[in-house]
């Protein structure tokens, strides 16, 4: 059975990210995928303090807080859903304290070495991003995020929800709930 960790980095609990986010969990368990969520708001952790312990000491996150079993969650899946509505042009404040406790994930001469990363390979990650602002052209941030999860080992995906400003938009935009299915079956094929 596959495992698919969905990381929401929406404080709006039921708001657009986290509603894309949902339908693709859906399909993902009708495909037979074993699904965990975890809710980023409600967790208690910090980002990555640069203590270098996941390179010298241990080869995990040696930061003790709410945050360690999403690590290992994600680690151990075979795909990867991360949300996070734009805020101010960039992922909020909750995905960016996660993004960057995945530096654990890398081994310690990353840029020296041809696979810097410490997972399984085979695995893939999608990045679901909203936004208020309709326009394609404003805050495209998922390439550079794509490109990070790429150096980290992952096949990755995206998709983007514009025009988004209330929480229960996404629910009525039918097209967004078709490539949340889409993108399950990508996931987990
Ligand atoms: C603090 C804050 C900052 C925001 N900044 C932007 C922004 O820079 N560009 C934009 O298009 N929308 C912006 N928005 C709107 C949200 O990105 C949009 O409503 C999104 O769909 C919310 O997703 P959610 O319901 O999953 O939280 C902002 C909203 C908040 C609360």
């Amino acid at each position: 059975m596959k495992k698919l960790v969905c990381v929401l980095g929406s404080p709006r609990a039921s708001g657009n990210s986290e509603t894309i986010a949902m339908r693709l969990a859906d399909r993902a368990k009708e495909l037979g995928a074993d699904v965990q969520v975890f809710r980023l708001e409600e967790l208690t952790y910090k980002g990555c303090r640069g203590c270098m312990g996941c390179k010298t000491e241990s080869d995990e996150c040696v930061v003790e807080d709410d945050l360690k079993p999403v690590l290992n969650a994600v680690a151990s899946a075979d795909a990867v859903v991360l949300t996070s509505p734009i805020y101010f042009g960039q992922i909020s404040g909750q995905l960016k304290c996660f993004v960057d406790r995945t530096f654990s994930y890398l081994v310690p001469d990353f840029f020296k070495v041809s696979n810097p990363s410490r997972l399984n390979p085979g695995k893939k990650l999608a990045l679901i991003l909203t936004q208020g602002d309709p326009n394609e052209s404003a805050h495209n941030i998922a390439p550079e995020y794509e490109e990070i999860f790429r150096f980290m080992g992952f096949e990755t995906y995206s998709l983007r929800g514009l025009g988004l400003g209330a929480p229960d938009d996404a629910a009525k935009r039918p097209e967004l709930m078709r490539q949340a299915e889409q993108l399950a079956e990508r996931l987990i094929s």
